[in-house]
């Protein structure tokens, strides 16, 4: 038997099983059964299963690929990078409309290695939603607003200004939507910058930041918080800023 069918079996097999015998324990109707059965073709139809596993499952699935990986902990990718956005030129700061509102915020700190070398020419690449909750690429936002592509100097620092992120919803007219609300729970996720980090040499760190006063820090839907993950921007004349630093895995082929 191939290892592939031999994993299917294990997995799929498994997972068929537990499903079987909840619809035992919880003594599941026909007429939830048929409910459940058109939800999942409406899900398909809805284009909505990148965005129910990106907020259900893949959490689960980063906690496990990255259980020993040395070096900072990190999060879920989630649905809304576009990896083709510039770098932007020093001193950085991610693009903005003239009347951008939210308070201004510097992230700065300094990408090294798990063992605390830094990286220099480490790449930082940014973004995060608005004061409304909205990604650019993603809504009405201008594009390439709020995302960019940062280069850490010879000492692996950087420092970067943005605006203040704000909670947001995910997509919930849909079938995922009615999933929510058929369950009782609520939409949110807390606000966070989301991070991808790469160095020559090193695993990239997919990682988000969450702010520390945000709502939502204990029932993100998405369940992607862990608390070394939260940061706590202070007050600097006119702005919040905090540091933070990123250390990355060596690649496995590095490593070996
Ligand atoms: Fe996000």
């Amino acid at each position: 038997m191939s290892t592939t069918i031999q994993r299917g079996d294990q997995v799929v097999g498994e997972l068929l099983q537990r499903i079987n015998a909840l619809i035992a324990e919880a003594d599941v109707t026909y007429d939830e059964y048929q409910a459940a059965k058109q939800w999942l073709i409406d899900v398909g139809e809805a284009g909505e299963w990148p965005l129910l596993l990106d907020v259900f499952v893949e959490h689960a699935v980063e906690a496990q690929a990255t259980r020993r990986r040395d070096g900072s902990e990190g999060s879920i990718l989630g649905p809304y990078h576009l990896p083709d956005h510039p770098f932007l030129e020093p001193p950085f700061e991610l693009p903005q409309r003239p009347d951008e509102r939210g308070e201004s915020l510097w992230i700065s700190g300094r990408v090294t290695s798990a063992d605390g070398r830094p990286l220099p020419g480490a790449v930082l690449d940014l973004w995060h939603a608005d004061a409304d909750g909205l990604y650019s690429g993603f809504s009405e936002l201008p594009a390439g607003l709020l995302r960019g592509k940062v280069r850490a100097d010879e000492e692996g620092r950087f420092a970067v200004r943005t605006i203040k992120p704000a909670p947001y919803t995910i997509p919930h007219a849909g079938p995922t939507g009615r999933l929510i609300a058929v369950c009782g729970w609520h939409p949110w996720r807390p606000a966070h910058v989301h991070l991808l980090v790469t160095a020559e040499g090193h695993e990239p760190l997919v990682t988000q930041l969450y702010l520390d006063d945000s709502e939502y820090l204990d029932g993100d839907i998405a369940g992607a918080v862990k608390p070394s993950l939260v940061v706590h921007p202070q007050p600097v004349g006119d702005h919040l800023e905090f540091e933070y630093e990123f250390r990355l895995a060596p690649a496995p082929s590095a490593a070996a």
